[in-house]
């Protein structure tokens, strides 16, 4: 049984479809990415896990049992949490606050606390006490991904967590996956930039309008194959 199941999801802004039946699996361990352009269903599909956007039970499913139609603390407690885009800092709270926030939720002691973030972002050790929003994009996002270990995710979603960001602080925010990993989280990773993605996940997924357009493991898919479930063939 897969960690997390996915199976025939749809998901509506009001008549607008936004997805169409979406199937995809998460093992325990695993790193999976997500990439489409932009409007593919990406985040919608993160939300639709999260239970920011409430679905049929049966359609999300987390060691078998159907999360799909909780809200999202519910879904927080069962070991789900999202990084998500756009970082979403609380202006007024300090770094420390913003991570504390991220414990609330949290169902069982685990290996995340203040202290192990403030090692695996020792940067967010020293500006503890500054207004998270006063930190540069690269800290910010260190930030909202040290905010969801906090509750000890099983599953963590990550929705591009590198937008914006220059090179080399997308490697520092890519260098904490390892350790993610390590201590007992699969990821997903929604990512723009296929070259990031097909370097950290262990299979991709590919969205185009709402569908997945293509599903493998990054060494059996071609070049060729990624653009056309990417941009479309070209007829
Ligand atoms: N709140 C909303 N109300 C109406 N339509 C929406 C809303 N949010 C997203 N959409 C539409 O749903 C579709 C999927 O959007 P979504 O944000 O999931 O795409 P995405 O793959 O995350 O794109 P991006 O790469 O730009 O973040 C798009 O056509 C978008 O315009
Ligand atoms: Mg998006």
């Amino acid at each position: 049984m897969s960690l997390l199941q996915v199976t025939g999801l749809t998901a509506r802004y009001g008549d607008f479809q936004a997805l169409f039946g979406v199937d995809l699996t998460l093992d325990a361990g695993e790193a999976i990415a997500i990439i489409g352009a932009n409007g593919a269903g990406k985040t919608t599909l993160m939300r639709s896990i999260s239970g920011v956007l409430r679905n049929a039970p049966e359609m999300i499913r987390l060691n078998g049992a159907p999360i799909g139609a909780l809200p999202p603390d519910a879904v927080v407690a069962q070991g789900v949490a999202m990084v998500p885009e756009g970082r979403r800092l609380f202006a007024s709270l300090s770094v420390e606050e913003n991570l504390l926030i991220g414990a609330h939720g949290r169902k069982d002691a685990g290996y995340w606390t203040l202290q192990t973030v403030y090692d695996l972002f020792p940067i967010l050790k020293e500006k503890r006490h500054v207004p998270g929003v006063s930190l540069s994009g690269g800290q910010q996002q260190m930030v909202a991904i040290g905010r969801a270990l906090m509750s000890n995710p099983r599953v963590l979603l990550c929705d591009e967590i590198s937008l914006g960001l220059a090179p080399v602080v997308i490697r520092d925010v890519y260098a904490a996956l390892p350790r993610i990993r390590d201590a007992g989280a699969a990821v997903v990773i929604v990512e723009q930039d296929i070259g990031q993605a097909l370097k950290v996940a262990d299979r991709v997924y590919c969205m185009m309008e709402g569908r997945i357009t293509l599903s493998g493991r990054p060494e059996d898919l071609s070049r060729a194959a990624i653009h056309d479930a990417y941009f479309g063939v070209s007829a």
